[in-house]
């Protein structure tokens, strides 16, 4: 038999107290540990998850079309900003070449036979089904080899299938010598009707 002396009556103590405290300091960590964790994953969710959302509420609403009134500077085959002077040194006389206009669509830049660029440019989407239309020099024609549609120097249709001319474009200098292309809102010179396509 074994009597408790204040010793051991204070070690047991002791114990005890160590048993009872040792969970709260730890529980403490944990919380400390989990609140951290909880963190991170938040803010390495949150961006995939907000990068997906926005995406998903950008699809309803339209994206600004670069055609807009303000109109957009051609670009060239490598992307580089078309400007006058240096189109005019690369182009010689009565050629037609593309660019990227309005909303990224293949567009004829004209060079005229006194060395100016058009103050119009042609959409080569053909109106038939969509091909791109070629210039064929020798025939002096645009003519599309996907149907056999032909449009005349102006992009006036000349036989179809295709119903309709090539679109229009007005060309314009914004002031800093840069080759501009605006959407064509009046009247077709070439039939004296209103434009087919969207502005
Ligand atoms: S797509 Fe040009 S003629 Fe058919």
């Amino acid at each position: 038999m074994f009597l408790d002396t204040p010793e051991s009556v204070a070690r047991r103590a002791a114990r005890c107290r160590d048993v009872v405290m040792r969970p709260q300091v730890n529980f403490v960590a944990d919380m400390q540990r989990r609140t951290i964790l909880n963190l991170l994953t938040l803010g390495a969710v949150s961006v995939p998850y907000g990068w997906c959302l926005f995406g998903y509420i950008s699809f309803f609403f339209p994206p600004a079309e670069g055609g807009g009134g303000a109109g957009v500077t051609a670009t060239d085959a490598l992307g580089n900003v078309v400007t006058f002077e240096g189109w005019l040194k690369e182009n010689n006389a009565e050629t037609r070449k593309l660019v990227q206009g309005i909303r990224g669509d293949a567009t004829y830049l004209i060079v005229t036979k006194d060395k100016k660029i058009e103050d119009y440019a042609l959409n080569a989407v053909c109106t038939h089904l969509g091909c791109v239309v070629p210039w064929n020099r020798a025939q002096n024609k645009f003519m599309c080899p996907c149907h056999g549609s032909q449009y005349d120097t102006t992009g006036k249709v000349v036989r179809g299938p295709a119903p309709l001319s090539l679109a229009l474009a007005h060309v314009t200098d914004s002031g800093n010598g840069k080759v501009t292309l605006t959407p064509w809102t009046e009247q077709d010179f070439r039939t004296g009707q209103d434009p087919w396509w969207k502005p």
